[in-house]
């Protein structure tokens, strides 16, 4: 393990005014997003849609790193070229989610654990060799009545913080990403209870196992009041009670924190990360890892003219370049 290589990948990745895209849609989840436009659920189509990302002209400017599916970290472009020489060439760090997706947690019906630890040893491995630099891991909490569970809380963090030493070992940027669920009509508070809750343990499991803590990126979601919730919390609130958050439970050291867009509208989620950047001095890097936030347009075109890319990729870079304006307080609408 060198302290060194994680500090200096951490550096490239939340260089400002950057952040970085997810695109590590899952199979089934990719061909959700597919299905529900029309697309036909193909590998060949899967991996057109991620040329079209990948190939962004200019993407490098707004985006510093991009999270990909196994899939994806394999395929190539159209005439042959591998997908991470082209994110190699524009200076974009490659990134790879390693868990292996959610479970039904036993006994806690509603709860869900994330899989993935058998042979990542040797997955990290080969995704290094692949060019990976940096890793995700989600674990997903669902606020009901009576979840998330402490049960689920730690379990899932105690996962994470195996994940995280095994990528670290591998000189791979773990990223640590407990996401409390925006679904349901709970209050802005309730998601700042639970948001907290889920932190706490993350922290206390990494320092358990003695992760090195300026070479972890935390991806979380924003403290909002859920989807069906009557009141809807101001973007002033939406920072208030994030940063609240994050600044009681996150250690000052940690190296950076990202965001994860969670189901907010595009709009919502550029304006809230904006918000953060003008509460003043942040004690940590903050900025965006958005996949819906930032694909949305982007996809949603192209299902409907799957001919011109260019006009696909003018979307894609317009969200990117929000996002980036976002993270440096300068968004104007
Ligand atoms: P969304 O921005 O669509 O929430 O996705 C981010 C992500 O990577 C979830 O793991």
């Amino acid at each position: 393990m060198n302290n060194n290589t994680l500090v200096e990948t951490i550096a490239r990745l939340i260089k400002s005014p950057k952040g970085i895209l997810a695109m590590d849609e899952s199979l089934n989840t990719c061909n959700r997003r597919f299905s529900d436009l029309g697309v036909s659920q193909t590998e060949e189509k899967r991996r057109e849609y991620r040329e079209l990302l990948i190939t962004t002209p200019s993407l490098e400017k707004y985006i510093s790193g991009c999270i990909l599916f196994d899939e994806t970290i394999r395929q190539s472009t159209l005439k042959g070229k591998s997908f991470t020489s082209v994110l190699t060439e524009k200076g974009i760090e490659i990134g790879i989610k390693v868990d292996q997706g959610l479970e039904d947690y036993i006994g806690h019906p509603a709860e869900k654990i994330t899989n993935g630890l058998e042979g990542l040893e040797r997955r990290l491995s080969e995704y290094k060799k692949l060019g990976a630099t940096f890793a995700k891991w989600r674990a997903v909490f669902k606020i009901g009545e009576k979840t998330p569970s402490d049960d689920c809380i730690r379990e899932n963090a105690e996962f994470l913080a195996r994940y995280a030493l095994l990528c670290q070992t591998e000189d791979i940027v773990p990223i640590v990403e407990p996401e409390v669920l925006m679904e349901g009509a709970h209050s802005q508070e309730k998601c700042y209870e639970v948001t907290a809750r889920s932190l706490d343990a993350v922290f206390s499991e990494l320092k358990k196992l003695d992760v090195f803590m300026p070479g972890v990126i935390l991806k979380t979601n924003m403290v909002l009041a859920g989807k069906d919730a009557k009141e809807k919390s101001s973007p002033e609130e939406v920072a208030k009670m994030t940063l609240k958050c994050l600044t009681e439970s996150v250690p000052r050291d940690i190296g950076g924190i990202v965001f994860l867009s969670g189901g907010q509208s595009d709009e919502d989620a550029t304006k809230n990360l904006n918000a953060m950047h003008n509460s003043g001095p942040l004690p940590w890097p903050l900025t965006f890892s958005y996949a819906r936030a930032i694909q949305n347009q982007a996809l949603k075109y192209w299902a409907e003219n799957p001919a011109d890319i260019k006009g696909a990729q003018d979307l894609l870079i317009n969200a990117a370049r929000n996002n980036s304006e976002a993270s440096i307080g300068k968004y104007k609408k």
